[in-house]
């Protein structure tokens, strides 16, 4: 780790801190990643090697952090070996997370102009389509996890896939408590083999939070993040949802009627409003995917070829 000036914490997450730091001889801007690696008496766990190899794989895209290198470092302290692994990404501006926020409060509240919205949420439906084109589900999008390179106008999806190689904790190393806001409700309802479509619901969710600057479900336990959504999508039925009610945490809700999505999202277009409530669909078959969102007529007026 001698390679790197430490500079100031950046970011906290589930597993530990992010720091920004220099590369010394480059002199490039890197972040650095410590993950908590669980080493087995064979060493670095295939499990973590695969994952590390994928997310090297997938972080090709543009619209994926890029992961420049990993460093495996052993420390020997009282006697006992510790392994970590640093996980070394390009270093960018913001995350979506600080940038909404600094539209909301602060000197200068505004919205977001809306062709930065579709924009972004183009790059992120792109980011979303190569992920899943190799088989590889997100799990936890959220604006946190999505940074910017505010100059360049990019947004690039992080944090991706290690829920797999490392154990997924329900709370962070902080005990923060792990957000619930944009996950899909088959989730919440304990379905046990889910698809790309609880990405989708994610993405659905930040398009409204970008929209809003404010969280669309903003649930603190797993029962009041279904009511903030059956109260705004109505309570789902067999006939919309097949199959909902053999869910394994399905119980006997009050039964809303849909609210009028507009409403939720007062200042986006027609095509925005149409768009979002594809993603928002309960039926995760019927909701729309990441590449078939990138041809809806929401995008009809951006300059794809940029891209
Ligand atoms: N490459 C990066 N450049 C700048 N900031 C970053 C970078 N990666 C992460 N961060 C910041 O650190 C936070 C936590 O990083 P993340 O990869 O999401 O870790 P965790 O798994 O702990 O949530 C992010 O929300 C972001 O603010
Ligand atoms: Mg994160």
């Amino acid at each position: 780790m001698e390679k790197y000036e430490k500079l100031e914490k950046v970011g906290e997450g589930t597993y530990g801190k992010v720091y920004k730091a220099k590369d010394k001889a480059s002199g490039q801007l890197v972040a650095l990643k410590k993950t908590r690696l669980e080493m087995g008496e064979e060493g670095v766990p295939p499990t973590a090697l695969r994952e590390v190899s994928l997310l090297q794989m997938l972080s090709q895209s543009l619209y994926i952090v890029r992961l420049l290198c990993v460093e495996h470092v052993d420390t020997n302290k009282n006697g006992g070996s510790k392994a970590n692994l640093y996980l070394v990404f390009e270093y960018l501006d913001t995350d979506l997370k600080k940038f909404i926020d600094s539209h909301r409060k602060g000197p200068n509240p505004r919205p977001l102009p809306p062709s930065l919205i579709q924009s972004f949420l183009f790059q992120l439906c792109k980011g979303v389509a190569h992920c899943h084109s190799h088989g590889v589900l997100h799990r936890d999008l959220k604006p946190q996890n999505l940074l910017l390179d505010k100059e360049k106008g990019i947004l690039k999806i992080a944090d991706l896939g290690l829920g797999r190689a490392f154990t997924v904790p329900l709370k962070s190393y902080t005990h923060e408590i792990v957000t619930l806001w944009y996950r899909a409700p088959e989730v919440l309802l304990g379905s046990t083999h889910y698809s790309t479509a609880v990405d989708m619901w994610s993405v659905g969710c930040i398009f409204a939070e970008m929209v809003r600057r404010q969280a669309l479900f903003p649930g603190d336990s797993e029962f009041q993040q279904l009511l903030h959504i059956f109260r705004l999508l109505g309570t789902p039925t067999e006939k919309q949802w097949p199959g909902v009610t053999s869910l394994r945490d399905w119980h006997v809700y009050p039964r809303w009627e849909p609210q009028n999505l507009e409403r939720a999202v007062p200042s986006l277009s027609p095509e925005g409003v149409d768009l979002l409530s594809k993603m928002l669909k309960y039926d995760p078959a019927e909701r729309i995917s990441a590449k078939a969102a990138m041809d809806h007529p929401y995008f009809d007026s951006l300059d794809k070829s940029q891209f």
